[in-house]
């Protein structure tokens, strides 16, 4: 079908449902098992939800694109509790994720059509334990959401000891991850990369979680857990 924004389609087979937004791949939720995460990059941030607050308590989430849902499937799932707002700029992909994706809104999960840069703004002061960027366009992080007043709002919406987790997709020789580090590195702290050893070591295209807080990160338990992913992958800590 065709939303405002992508031409969609959803691939199922068995319990997983694919959605595909102008051909790539835009997330996979498993309807049988939401803590099954199939794109590595997801999977390594949930292993930071895992990893920075103790186990099942509940947390703030803002979730900058929405796709297909599985990390706030995700949280909700390990993190029952939990107050979440998704903003998705397209209501094409919302209302997909409704009828075939097992998208259920309820109050803690509120599901926003609008655009994640717009949105942020209208956030109260420290109020996030965790802003997920994982917006696209295209293949690229969109603009209005790779400046420094956005990455500024994200610093301004999370709690003293949140954390910024950043999904982005580059080819060697990343400028494009090179720009969202500057940005990144200039608001926070303690900043890390998580991504596959090739990735690191700019020979090979992928996704680079860059993670940025005021406080530190995690580094240990996020080591070991990218050090047993099947690919493995790494934490560089910047
Ligand atoms: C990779 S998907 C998000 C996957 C999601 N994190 C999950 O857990 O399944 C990227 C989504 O970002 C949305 N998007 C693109 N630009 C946006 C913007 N400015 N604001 C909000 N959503 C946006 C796209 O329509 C697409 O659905």
């Amino acid at each position: 079908m065709q939303t405002e924004f992508a031409a969609a389609e959803i691939i199922a087979d068995a319990s997983a449902r694919t959605l595909v937004l102008d051909g790539r791949e835009a997330g996979v939720v498993d309807l049988a098992d939401p803590r099954r995460l199939v794109f590595g990059y997801m999977r390594r941030i949930a292993d930071l939800i895992d990893a920075f607050r103790p186990a099942g308590a509940s947390i703030d989430v803002l979730h900058l694109g929405g796709g297909a849902c599985a990390l706030p499937r995700y949280v909700d799932v390990t993190r029952p509790r939990s107050r979440q707002i998704v903003w998705e700029i397209d209501p094409g992909v919302v209302a997909l994720a409704r009828e075939h994706l097992g998208l259920r809104a309820f109050p803690r999960l509120r599901v926003k059509v609008g655009d994640a840069a717009e949105m942020i703004r209208l956030r109260p002061d420290r109020s996030a334990d965790l802003v997920i960027g994982d917006a696209f366009d295209g293949p690229h992080v969109p603009a209005a959401l790779s400046t420094a007043a956005h990455v500024g709002e994200v610093r301004r919406v999370l709690k003293p000891t949140g954390v910024f987790a950043l999904n982005v997709v580059d080819v060697p020789p990343f400028e494009e991850v090179a720009v969202h580090d500057g940005l990144v590195r200039d608001v926070f702290e303690h900043v890390a990369w998580v991504a596959p050893p090739g990735v690191l070591r700019g020979r090979a295209p992928g996704n680079v979680v860059l993670m940025g807080a005021a406080v530190p990160l995690p580094l240990e338990a996020l080591r070991r857990a990218a050090a047993a992913a099947v690919p493995r992958e790494q934490v560089l800590p910047r």
